[in-house]
């Protein structure tokens, strides 16, 4: 199939599109590269520079290419920026996924694949892994701009003629085994990300927000999938689609959760490294516990993980890491001719 992967260029999206190639896809791959990095994308992908919001260039690339579904990764993900800036993330996972599904639409494509994200279900009530079927309660502009694209995905598909499957991930960390692709963006906030760089000496320790919680080490609880099974997921979620298969919301996770001292300690073991970890209070809106129930994923979409280590997602992760260390200060083509002697 040819497989149009917005977002391409991203830390996940740039998985996907090694997983496509593996499996045999054809793949196009859009992205603006507000986040991304052009040298992220498998060079046998075709690459449009271009925005999801621009008509112009979705029309050019559904006329030349015959797109048979799209994985639509491309959106803002940084929590914090969409409270100072709401309207900007309204913009960009709203609006232009409005924009994108649209024009898809009109050129007959008939299946579509969303990154939605645990984020829509703000604190869960009680400690169980979560359901899909769950309350829904986003508690900042990022998780109800991409609540907003849940909605009008469902209200869609009932009008018009074509599928979804949203796939609603918890927390994403590591990166390619085969040192292909990995987390890349200078501002990640991610704990596994932070605690690597730490690992690192690129930054000054860690701080741990939360140490009071009703958990078995007073730290926070999150589901932390490894970004090579996530990937897999949205290949399972293509197969279901391409059978036919109805419209789909579905929880992405492992079903078990490790605390932020769970994670650091594994970081430190891995690393052979220690670093200062600073006890802070609480952030408002940080659940105690936030752990998938991916029953769903398991059954209806066959997905069954192959990554699901925290040791694994860490060591994928440091490699990753140093290898961004190494080519530091070096010029893009360096950084670019190091990976395509990978890629060989
Ligand atoms: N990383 C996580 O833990 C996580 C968790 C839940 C959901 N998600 C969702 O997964 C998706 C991918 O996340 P990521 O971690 O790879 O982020 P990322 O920032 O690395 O990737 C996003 C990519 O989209 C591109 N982009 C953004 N807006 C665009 C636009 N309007 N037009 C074209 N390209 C655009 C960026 O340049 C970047 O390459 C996002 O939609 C995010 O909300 C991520």
């Amino acid at each position: 199939m040819a497989i149009l992967v917005t977002g391409g260029a991203g830390y996940i999206g740039s998985h996907m599109v090694w997983a496509l190639l593996d499996a045999g896809h054809e793949v196009v791959v859009v992205d603006r590269l507000s986040t991304g990095f052009r040298w992220a994308v498998a060079p046998a992908a075709r690459f449009y520079l271009g925005d999801v919001g621009d008509v112009v260039i979705l029309e050019q690339i559904f006329a030349e290419n015959s797109i048979d579904a799209i994985i639509h990764f491309a959106g803002s993900i940084v929590v914090p920026d969409s409270v100072g800036d709401p309207l900007d993330y309204y913009d960009n996972n709203t609006g232009n996924t409005r924009t994108l599904l649209s024009t898809a639409i009109r050129a007959g494509i008939k299946n579509v694949i969303f990154s939605s994200t645990a984020a829509v279900y703000g604190t869960p009530d009680d400690c169980l892994p979560v359901k899909e079927t769950a309350l829904l309660r986003p508690e900042n502009p990022y998780g109800r701009s991409k609540l907003m694209t849940e909605i009008m995905l469902r209200d869609s598909a009932l009008a018009y003629d074509f599928r979804y499957v949203a796939l609603r991930y918890f927390n994403v960390a590591g990166a390619d085994a085969h040192g292909r692709a990995g987390q890349s963006s200078k501002r990640a906030t991610h704990l596994l990300k932070v605690a690597c760089e730490a690992a690192l000496g690129e930054r000054q320790g860690v701080d741990v927000y939360g140490t009071d919680y009703d958990t078995s080490d007073g730290t926070g609880v999150r589901d932390y999938i490894h970004v090579s099974d996530l990937v897999a997921a949205h290949l399972k979620a293509l197969d279901y689609l391409s059978a036919g298969g109805a419209s789909l919301v579905a929880n992405c996770g492992y079903g078990e959760g490790y605390s932020v001292l769970d994670v650091l300690k594994t970081v430190q073991k891995v690393s052979g490294r220690r670093f200062e970890i600073r006890r802070r209070d609480r952030r408002p809106g940080d659940a105690a516990y936030v752990v998938a129930d991916p029953s769903l994923a398991r059954t209806v979409l066959d997905w069954v993980p192959t990554h699901d280590s925290l040791e694994h997602i860490v060591e994928t992760a440091l490699k990753w890491e140093r290898r961004l260390v190494e080519v530091e200060g070096q010029d893009i083509e360096a950084l670019r001719k190091r990976l395509s002697a990978i890629w060989q």
